[in-house]
């Protein structure tokens, strides 16, 4: 077998990856993972022979690429905010559109709130945690999973970006993995909301994230509600919710909050013009 350079590895590779929206990047990625080098260092190196046994790793990467298997996985980061986050599959890939919860919660906050309590409530990879503990350095965050494994990647992910003394972890179901007593200026979570029924669970990068990062009875709603009711026991009055959801689900939300006497309740749309956040401040 003659020996490829770079470039018609590349080319060939990204041919192969045609259920990909991004079959170059994929190809590119996967290939700086295998060399040990920058996406950048790549491209460096386009007209260089491949060196003797990165062929045979990559064909394994992308093989399992061709069967779907999401790219976060295969590199195990995933970028978030600023953060570079590690990724496995015992935690949800935290998507762009997370963003917006972790900017709505920071704008409600206002630039001087500078002794807050937070809380992120399904924290998963601790995306959400980490990005408001990087963005605000005096605030006290509390990180919580029912899931112990995703509660140690979002541990590891802390102590690797040298925040592990600014978010407390703790395991429980929802507000019960809360201390007692506490009073939380700002409780946040991205829930799992897709209705057990949806066709979407089976299709892209679903089928290979944690059903329990995704999955909620009650049409998708179930943990939005119980998240909801909870809140009222560890919100301090005037205190703010502010909870991701799906496309479809921004009146429910609203409806929920509006139920249980919550203010100034009202939904930020994302950068695709969908309903993705609503929030709402405690009476
Ligand atoms: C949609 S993922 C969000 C992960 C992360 N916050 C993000 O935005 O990328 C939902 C998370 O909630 C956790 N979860 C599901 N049910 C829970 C429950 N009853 N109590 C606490 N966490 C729960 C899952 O383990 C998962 O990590």
């Amino acid at each position: 077998m003659a020996t490829l350079s770079v470039g018609q590895l590349l080319r060939q590779t990204a041919a192969r990856l045609t259920q990909s929206s991004s079959p170059q990047l994929d190809a590119e990625l996967l290939l700086a993972k295998v060399m040990g080098v920058s996406r950048s260092g790549v491209l460096a190196r386009l007209r260089d022979p491949v060196q003797p046994g990165i062929q045979e790793a990559y064909e394994e990467l992308i093989a399992r690429r061709e069967l779907g298997e999401p790219v976060a996985y295969l590199l195990g980061r995933q970028g978030f905010w600023s953060l570079e986050l590690d990724v496995t599959p015992d935690v949800l890939i935290p998507r762009p559109e997370t963003e917006l919860l972790v900017e709505s919660c920071l704008q409600i906050a206002g630039p001087d709130a500078a002794d807050f309590t937070v809380a992120d409530l399904g924290t998963g990879s601790g995306a959400i945690a980490l990005a408001l503990a990087v963005e605000r350095p005096a605030w006290q965050v509390y990180a919580t999973d029912r899931s112990e494994t995703a509660l140690a990647v979002a541990a590891a992910n802390a102590r690797r970006l040298s925040l592990s003394d600014r978010i407390e972890f703790r395991q429980g179901d929802w507000c019960a993995a809360l201390p007692d007593g506490l009073e939380l200026d700002i409780l946040v979570s991205n829930p799992p909301y897709i209705d057990p029924e949806d066709p979407h669970l089976s299709q892209g990068a679903l089928p290979f994230e944690p059903l329990s990062a995704l999955r909620s009875d009650e049409y998708g709603l179930r943990d939005i509600r119980l998240i909801v009711q909870q809140s009222l026991a560890v919100l301090k009055p005037a205190g703010w919710l502010l909870l991701e959801h799906g496309y479809n689900q921004g009146a429910a939300a609203r409806q929920l909050m509006e139920q249980h006497k919550f203010n100034q309740v009202r939904t930020v749309k994302d950068l695709a013009g969908l309903d993705r956040v609503t929030l709402g401040c405690r009476s």
